[in-house]
């Protein structure tokens, strides 16, 4: 067995990594084992990026069968559906955050833009959960990625629940993941954590996604709380990313978070 090969399989023995999809455990594990460390240090660096960049947003136990039991009961009545969504969303600390501006932030940055049909959410966390908040036509499609495998399965279970045409994917988006062309690709908040595995992968990203508009976000708080200039550095960092690019741009600031409105003509 090759290091590579043993690593992964230890990575996945574990039970905080073992259900963070192979190609995404195999890409951080051979960057970690290209910087010459020893097989054994190379799995703790491992876990320590696949936290960073994942397992640190997870917040209380991911009770995913105890969570559609509730959505799918909710499903009736869209009050009741939108509150039980937000129970979950409370379990990712990017959605908790957002929350206290979800009635704003759809409303906000989709305005203006003609019917949404398809949507790519890369490195999706729980924001599929807030498709009741986006205003999606029926039967729109939406294509949703992240690294955990049982977090997409209960994503497309949950989609399935509401009025899209879901799919779900456990893919490393710096490697492997399908990009269908849509009408909006979501790329929220992830850019610095993708960065943290790959430097060129931001720039990758913006050039391989395949979408008339594409929203990028960043935080403005650090996961501490802490603000450490972060808003000034990440617009700083976008504006590096679009540059020399011939594409129209809005910028929206809410109290949690940065976004741009990309449109490509
Ligand atoms: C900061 S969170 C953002 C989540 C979501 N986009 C949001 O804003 O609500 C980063 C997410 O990226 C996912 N992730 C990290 N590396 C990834 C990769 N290489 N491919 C796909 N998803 C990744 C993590 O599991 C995590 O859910």
């Amino acid at each position: 067995m090759s290091d590579v090969d043993e690593l992964v399989a230890a990575v996945r023995r574990s039970s905080k990594y073992g259900r963070v999809c192979e190609d995404a455990v195999r890409g951080v594990g051979e960057r970690e084992l290209a910087k010459g460390r020893r097989l054994k240090d190379a799995i703790k660096a491992t876990k320590k990026k696949l936290h960073q960049v994942g397992g640190a947003y997870l917040e209380g136990g991911m009770d995913y069968a105890a969570w559609l039991d509730d959505l799918r009961a909710a499903s009736g009545n869209e009050g009741d559906f939108r509150w039980a969504c937000a129970q979950v969303m409370r379990h990712h600390a990017s959605t908790k955050e957002r929350f206290q501006v979800l009635d704003e932030f759809y409303a906000a940055v989709l305005a203006g833009l003609p019917p949404v049909r398809s949507v790519l959410d890369l490195a999706c966390g729980l924001d599929p959960l807030a498709i009741p908040w986006m205003g999606l036509p029926d039967g729109a499609t939406y294509h949703a990625y992240d690294i955990y495998e049982d977090m997409v399965d209960f994503l497309r279970a949950f989609m399935k629940l509401t009025q899209v045409r879901g799919q779900a994917l456990a893919c490393d988006v710096l490697q492997s993941c399908p990009l269908p062309k849509v009408d909006l690709a979501l790329v929220l908040k992830s850019i610095p954590c993708l960065e943290q595995i790959d430097r060129a992968a931001g720039a990758q990203l913006l050039d391989a996604i395949d979408a008339d508009h594409l929203l990028i976000s960043f935080p403005v708080h650090s996961l501490g709380g802490r603000d450490k200039g972060m808003p000034t550095n990440y617009e700083a960092r976008f504006r590096e990313l679009v540059a020399g690019k011939d594409w129209a741009i809005k910028r929206f600031e809410f109290a949690t978070e940065l976004a741009f409105l990309i449109t490509r003509f």
